[in-house]
């Protein structure tokens, strides 16, 4: 008998691992003198055009459900995008699904191809979803280690040592959510001989494909000789257009994956609002100029936040972005680990940082620190921690 409601909750979710994260924004929410290096979402408005759109839909009564697979409209147009910006050609009436945000259509396509008991090769440190997310289906997350050394590239050999015959899916998140790293070309190459070799499926988050920065540029996976039956590939108006509360993504995906998609969606949040499918059709038919205006301001964040920490001494250590809003230091040279890092600089310097620990084991001596917020205030973060070591020396 379970007498108590906590009884009653499933085994699935107790299991989940434990995150710090939920704490750490807690005290960052309350103490409004702290300075949030947190966020991991666009610190820009939506643009005035797309909000409109979506205005505008909503006055013609567009509040009803869609076809699951989302707005044909929509679904043609990301067909376009994907031929011209990321070399995937595909049906959009067969091959896309608009989800709600590419956050559920990481979580249905999991549900359909992962199996209790599978592996699955995770990016780690990696974005904290994809272990829990592994987790959930029963599957058996296996780290691929990335290391600094390495720049948080794919280490071709270790990784082949990772699968085996229970591995059938392996999830890539390039630019990297927390490293900041892109892949480049011949790194991807020798990933599709792997899949191709090992008939392995990946999942392919491209959530940052908007934001490389230098002469760092993103290429699709799926885009790759061979790859587009083999890869199902994760994008989302979340970070490119500063639409995350719109909750629009996508998934492209070979036919079989998309049609087993849409069944399980079907049973789930059926389809996305209809007038934030209308506003994404905006985001794409209209002027890209903003995208550019905020690709442009992170690039000179990232740039200063780096300038800012390497000028520190030792402390920090770290390169220039390539990608993504997020700097990924080491910070071993305080000899704590990186949650009392973490917690030091939030008690100490009132900046909040994320430890490195978030995103996987090997995330163990670094902290997250995401340039989604204003010039100025990276600034001041940077003069309290200045201020802070010249304490600790
Ligand atoms: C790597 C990565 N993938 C996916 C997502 C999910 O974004 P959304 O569900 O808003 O599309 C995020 C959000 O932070 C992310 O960092």
């Amino acid at each position: 008998m379970r007498a108590h409601i906590k009884d009653l909750i499933a085994k699935r979710e107790s299991d989940l691992p434990k995150t710090e994260f939920e704490e750490i924004m807690r005290i960052a929410h309350e103490d409004k003198s702290v300075i949030s290096l947190g966020p991991g979402e666009p610190d820009f408005d939506t643009p005035a055009n797309i909000r409109n759109a979506a205005k505008r839909a909503l006055d013609k009564g567009m509040t009803h459900y869609t076809p699951v697979k989302g707005l044909r409209d929509l679904r043609e147009e990301i067909a376009k995008k994907l031929r011209k910006q990321n070399g995937i050609g595909c049906d959009p009436d067969t091959e896309i699904i608009i989800t709600n945000g590419s956050s559920e259509a990481l979580f249905i396509a999991s549900m359909v191809l992962i199996e209790p008991g599978d592996k699955v090769v995770v990016p780690n440190p990696g974005y904290v979803n994809y272990i829990p997310l592994t987790d959930l289906m029963e599957g058996k997350p296996v780290p691929m280690r990335l290391s600094h050394e390495d720049n948080f590239d794919i280490d071709i050999d270790s990784l082949k040592k990772k699968i085996d015959d229970k591995t059938h899916v392996m999830i890539l998140n390039y630019p990297s959510n927390p490293t900041g790293r892109v892949i480049k070309r011949k790194r991807l190459e020798e990933v599709a001989d792997l899949v191709m070799e090992h008939n392995l499926m990946v999942f392919s988050d491209e959530a940052y494909e908007a934001f490389t920065y230098g002469k760092n540029k993103h290429i699709s996976l799926a885009s790759l000789n061979g790859m587009h039956g083999r890869v199902a590939t994760f994008h989302t108006f979340s970070k490119t257009y500063s639409m995350a509360g719109f909750r629009i993504g996508y998934c492209v995906a070979p036919e079989d994956v998309l049609k087993a998609m849409s069944r399980v969606r079907l049973y789930s949040s059926i389809s996305s609002p209809a007038f934030c499918q209308m506003a994404a059709i905006e985001a794409l038919q209209g002027q890209q100029k903003e995208v550019e205006r905020m690709k442009r301001e992170y690039e000179r964040r990232g740039k200063m936040l780096h300038r800012r920490l390497t000028g520190m001494g030792d402390w920090f250590k770290c390169e220039e972005p390539e990608g993504a809003f997020y700097m990924f230091p080491n910070i071993e040279a305080f000899g704590m680990s990186s949650t009392k890092v973490a917690h030091e600089m939030l008690k100490k310097a009132k900046v909040l940082t994320v430890p490195g620990t978030e995103f996987g084991e090997y995330g163990e001596g670094y902290v997250r620190m995401s340039y989604a917020t204003s010039y100025e205030k990276i600034q001041e973060a940077m003069d309290r921690i200045e201020i802070w070591l010249k304490g600790l020396k």
